[in-house]
């Protein structure tokens, strides 16, 4: 069987255990009892990341909710138990895709501007072990924020929309990789692909940013 044909069916399997698993740990949240399980991420206005210092920046205070332990409801079981344990490895694994897509969309820049090949060549295992970190840190982020459409902080709603698109996104990227190596598809598909991808992540990463550290964490 061709080699890029293989690459695409582990991709789409990948793709399919983590969505079954996903659904899988859907339905044991939605088992979860009402109190004290109910998912506990709640930024409201009154919360202390509104709370300014006198340059107007925001700050945290020490009765600030305990980002380690407030995500994501409480379970009984073990199961139950490691799902949640799971989702606090979140803010641990979202550095990878972050880092290996906006490395990959500079390698494949370089690549186009210096000529050499293994630039371009480089992307290749970047985009890779980015669709696969950023399929998993969406996971978690789900297990880590709770499983519902909405949350009463806008920002968190949104960082979870544009976390689930980035996720998505990345496996758009690795399959254009994948028919571009097969000449199926402009390389020019993949490569504007790649680009979106690495906004889309560093716009994730702004936004989950300030969900912990303030809308201003950038501020100059
Ligand atoms: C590729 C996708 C994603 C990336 C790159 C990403 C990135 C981030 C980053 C950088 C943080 C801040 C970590 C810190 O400073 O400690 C964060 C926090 C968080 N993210 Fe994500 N995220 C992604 C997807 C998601 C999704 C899909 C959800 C929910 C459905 C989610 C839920 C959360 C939650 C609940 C927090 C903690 C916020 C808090 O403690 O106030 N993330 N994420």
């Amino acid at each position: 069987m061709h080699r890029s044909n293989q690459s695409l069916r582990f991709a789409m399997s990948l793709a399919a255990v983590l969505a079954g698993l996903g659904a899988w740990t859907m339905t044991v949240h939605a088992q979860a009892p009402a109190t004290p399980g109910q998912p506990t991420h709640q930024h409201t206005e009154s919360d202390d990341h509104d709370v300014d210092d006198a340059d107007g920046r925001q700050i945290l205070t020490e009765t600030d909710h305990d980002h380690v332990h407030d995500h994501g409801p409480a379970s009984e079981s073990s199961f139950g138990r490691l799902i949640n344990w799971l989702g606090k490895l979140h803010p641990m694994a979202v550095h990878f895709p972050i880092a290996l897509l906006i490395a990959a969309a500079v390698a494949e820049l370089l690549g186009m501007f210096t000529g050499r090949l293994w630039f371009s060549e480089a992307t290749v295992l970047m985009v890779w072990f980015a669709t696969i970190t950023a399929v998993s840190a969406a996971l978690l982020g789900w297990i880590f924020g709770g499983f519902r459409w909405g949350d009463e902080d806008w920002l968190m709603t949104s960082h979870r929309w544009v976390g689930t698109v980035t996720a998505a996104w990345s496996l758009v990227v690795l399959a254009l990789l994948v028919q571009g190596q097969r000449r199926k598809v402009a390389f020019s598909a993949y490569r504007a692909a790649l680009f979106t991808g690495a906004a889309l992540v560093g716009a994730t990463g702004f936004l989950g940013g300030a969900m912990v550290w303030g809308l201003d964490h950038l501020a100059w």
